[in-house]
């Protein structure tokens, strides 16, 4: 299916986290079950080490450099916020010097979260060409290795160990509901899917305007050139093109797309807190909207792994007080 990332090289991903990562919990919630006439399951990645799943994906990748014998004299990457902590993270905890560049106007949490773990903070234009130019320019000048936040396949590995986790815990789940940005996520758990229950079917949740359903029917980059950032309130999944990695494996594995809204999102991220006293982000609330949305009534009755990607808000700046 895909030879770059086996169920080898997730279970060694699984491992090489291990003890430094938290298995994060499967909750569930019978007033969700009752409204959304499924049977939820919501793996916590709000809840995992630096707010959100990217800690995974940071961790195996800069792990597995090292045992390669590679290391870097400077880790860099590019990031809307969650990514950049978590290589930040990572690399604090490896005890390699990190810079992180971010678009302007990134949460301010998420920035002194960056800098609470060492890394150098560089502001960029908030585009993604600008993003991606001024990490490389980096990475050449100061001989650094950047990590990709989704096009890199031991990233891609690290992510698919939340779909390991979670068939584990409920092998026997029907759908998983994945919000998606570039697709690191949503490939990594659709391989897992693919290798531990293949009936189990991955649907990936997006913000209006990423036209995403379309390109994977055409099996096409439909998108329009250069690439762009979605408006959404959910920075976490604001990139409108999936990777050149990404995109093959989605087009193979994809069941479906869902689009919400960012009222949606903020509404799935207000009943979150309320029925279950979780903490999310916007990009977490799109797959409770999704599960919650007509779109999914295709589910009703199945057992539905929810992803809660990430918990990293902006307490003054919560998502059902901005929304318009
Ligand atoms: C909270 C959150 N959810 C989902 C995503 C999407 O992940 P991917 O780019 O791998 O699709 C991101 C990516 O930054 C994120 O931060």
């Amino acid at each position: 299916m895909c030879e770059e990332v086996t169920l080898g090289m997730i279970k060694a991903a699984a491992t090489r986290i291990q003890g430094q990562l938290h298995r994060t919990p499967v909750m569930t919630c019978s007033a969700l079950n009752r409204i959304s006439n499924k049977q939820l399951y919501f793996k916590c990645e709000n809840l995992q080490k630096t707010g959100s799943f990217k800690a995974r994906g940071a961790l195996n990748t800069l792990k597995t450099l090292l045992e390669t014998g590679v290391k870097p004299e400077l880790v860099v990457t590019h990031s809307s916020g969650n990514h950049g902590q978590a290589v930040a993270w990572a690399s604090d905890a490896l005890n390699l010097p990190c810079t992180v560049v971010v678009p302007e106007g990134t949460p301010k949490v998420k920035c002194q979260a960056i800098q609470g773990y060492n890394a150098e903070l560089v502001f960029c234009t908030p585009t993604p060409t600008g993003r991606k130019e001024t990490a490389d320019r980096i990475a050449k000048e100061r001989n650094g290795v950047l990590v990709h936040p989704y096009d890199n396949y031991n990233v891609i590995a690290g992510q698919a160990t939340i779909g390991f986790e979670l068939l584990q815990e409920v092998p026997d789940l029907d759908y998983i509901i994945v919000p998606i940005s570039g697709g690191g996520m949503t490939s990594g758990i659709s391989l897992a899917a693919h290798y531990m229950n293949p009936e189990c079917q991955v649907v990936a949740v997006e913000p209006e305007g990423k036209n995403l359903q379309n390109c994977i029917d055409a099996k096409e980059r439909l998108w329009d050139n250069p690439p762009q950032f979605l408006n959404t309130i959910a920075e976490g999944i604001k990139t409108q093109q999936l990777g050149q990695l990404t995109f093959p494996i989605l087009c193979n594995l994809l069941e479906k797309v869902i689009t919400v809204s960012d009222k949606e999102m903020a509404d799935g991220c207000k009943i979150i807190a309320e029925r279950m006293k979780l903490v999310v982000e916007a990009a977490s609330g799109a797959a409770i909207a999704a599960a919650l949305s007509n779109q999914c009534e295709f589910m009703n009755g199945k057992k539905v792994g929810i992803i809660l990607c990430g918990g990293n808000l902006d307490m003054d700046a919560l998502p059902w007080q901005i929304v318009n």
